[in-house]
């Protein structure tokens, strides 16, 4: 019963600290950025499927322009970057590296 509640303490903590640390946005993909930083990661699963090719094409380049060398690139599993943008490496079906 101690080691269950210490665990759910400490499940708790891990929340409150990272949630603390996390700061929420709301941001149009179809505008330029504001000042929001880069980002190692970008999850940007089944959004593609709402804008047409030269918008997907603009979506993609405005959100790679914030993510880094290294960093990547997550999208639907019904969705592909094929004739969108061809500057990251494609390393498992929607999952995309940034060279
Ligand atoms: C089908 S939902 C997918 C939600 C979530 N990513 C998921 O996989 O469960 C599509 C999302 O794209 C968002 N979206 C559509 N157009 C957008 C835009 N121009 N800028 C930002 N978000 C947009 C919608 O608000 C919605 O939350």
């Amino acid at each position: 019963m101690k080691k269950r509640m210490t665990f759910m303490l400490s499940a708790v903590a891990l929340f409150v600290m990272v949630v603390g640390s996390v700061k929420f946005l709301q941001v149009n993909l179809n505008e330029p950025f504001p000042n929001i930083g880069t980002f190692d990661i970008v999850f940007l699963r089944n959004v593609l499927i709402y804008f047409n090719g030269e918008t997907k094409r603009k979506v993609v380049s405005r959100v790679l322009s914030v993510v880094p060398s290294g960093g990547w690139l997550l999208i639907g599993h019904s969705e592909s970057l094929h004739g969108v943008n061809d500057s990251v490496h494609a390393v498992a079906p929607s999952i995309y590296r940034k060279p």
